[in-house]
């Protein structure tokens, strides 16, 4: 283990916001870990535990980041109807769902193309084209990182919400995931009730549903409409959709016939895309940091914007929609 210092974020965060850290390294197995927390000149600061810096704005140099390089695929046990699978923490989230579909374990192919790594996504509950984590999680092993020990942690234990888990929340910052364990199908089980991802299908011409298929026509759905982060700077939706009310949505729906809107179960969850297009941002820039130009809820870096500048461009944001249409944009990127 070799902890360097002053090392530059910048390739490690999909933002490319260019901060620095004060003391760096990775770890690649639990002893790993113990270790480097049992360094004195480190052990005091909690560390900032880094996966593909895909769902993070860096406005500030973190004094500690530590690279969660936790490794290995493993099926522990199955049934006549499922699998389970344990996914070390480190391994890239679609590289794992593109293993999944080569051994024809359903589940995960709506969360095709996510970036980032499977360590982190229980942290929000990942989520796309009518699936979450939450649907086929199982359980997952964290480290504490106060009591030191390793601790397993099942569905009930996590409290899934949209975009949503115990991690965001009351156990923030206190555990390092080491591995999540998923239960998917061995049997044919698809969900294509994304009203777009059946519109893909036909024109892809796809005759005989498969979860490779569904892949695909994410895949194609995503690649169509948001940035790659290898070319322009940004972290997916930057806020979250926002649920309101019935009595809310009813009033919005008077005032502006055009709103997008879902049900989601009592409430309706507004497209918060569609309301900033609203609002006049869709394709904005200031210096660096800007609205993307085909999916308003994805902000932007164009190079060298801070993370300030980006933090400051989503609260501007955020007091628009706030002021046409009264609901309140909630961030859904961890802001360091
Ligand atoms: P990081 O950005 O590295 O970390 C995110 C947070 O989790 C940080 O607070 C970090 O400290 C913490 N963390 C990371 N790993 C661990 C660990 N092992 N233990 C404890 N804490 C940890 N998300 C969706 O849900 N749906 C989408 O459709 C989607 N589309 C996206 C599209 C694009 C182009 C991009 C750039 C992002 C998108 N995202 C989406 C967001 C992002 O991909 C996910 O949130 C992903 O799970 C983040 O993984 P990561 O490894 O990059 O996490
Ligand atoms: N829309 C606009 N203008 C815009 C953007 C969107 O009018 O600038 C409209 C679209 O035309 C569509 C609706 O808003 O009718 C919803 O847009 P889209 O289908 O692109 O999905 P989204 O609600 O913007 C959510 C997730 C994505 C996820 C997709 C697919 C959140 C915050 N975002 O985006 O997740 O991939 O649905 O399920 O829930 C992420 O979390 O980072 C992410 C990318």
């Amino acid at each position: 283990m070799h902890i360097l210092t002053d090392i530059s974020l910048k390739p490690y965060n999909t933002f490319g916001i260019n901060t620095f850290a004060r003391y760096f390294t990775s770890f690649s197995n639990v002893n790993e870990l113990r270790e480097i927390l049992s360094q004195t000149k480190i052990s005091d600061i909690p560390p900032l535990i880094l996966g593909g810096g895909s769902n993070m704005l860096l406005t500030k140099n973190p004094e500690i980041v530590l690279k969660n390089e936790i490794k290995g695929i493993e099926k522990i046990k199955e049934d006549e109807q499922s699998v389970f699978i344990r996914i070390g923490a480190g391994e890239v989230w679609h590289d794992f769902v593109m293993h999944c579909i080569d051994n024809n374990w359903a589940g995960v192919e709506n969360l095709s193309l996510i970036p980032g790594n499977a360590g982190a996504a229980p942290m929000q509950n990942i989520g796309a084209y009518g699936v979450e984590i939450k649907d086929v999680f199982h359980s997952l092993q964290a480290f504490h990182l106060h009591d030191k020990a390793i601790v397993t942690l099942y569905r009930d234990d996590c409290t899934f919400g949209y975009r949503e888990s115990v991690f965001k929340n009351k156990y923030k910052d206190q555990f390092v995931i080491v591995s999540v364990t998923l239960r998917l199908y061995k049997h044919p089980h698809f969900n294509t009730s994304y009203g777009a991802i059946g519109k893909e299908l036909d024109s892809m011409g796809v005759k005989e549903l498969s979860i490779r298929a569904v892949s695909q026509a994410v895949i194609n759905i995503r690649t169509s409409k948001l940035p790659d982060p290898k070319k322009i700077g940004n972290a997916g939706s930057f806020f979250k959709n926002p649920e309101v009310a019935a009595e809310k949505y009813d009033q919005l729906k008077k005032d502006f016939p055009g709103i997008i809107a879902y049900p989601a179960r009592d409430q309706f969850k507004l497209a918060a895309g569609w309301m900033i297009e609203q609002c006049g941002w869709k394709g904005y820039r200031k210096g660096d940091a800007g609205v993307h130009d085909r999916q308003s809820l994805v902000l932007v870096n164009y190079g060298k914007a801070s993370g300030n500048d980006i933090y400051l461009l989503s609260e501007e944001i955020q007091k628009s929609v706030w002021e046409k249409f009264s609901v309140r944009l909630e961030r859904e990127v961890n802001i360091i």
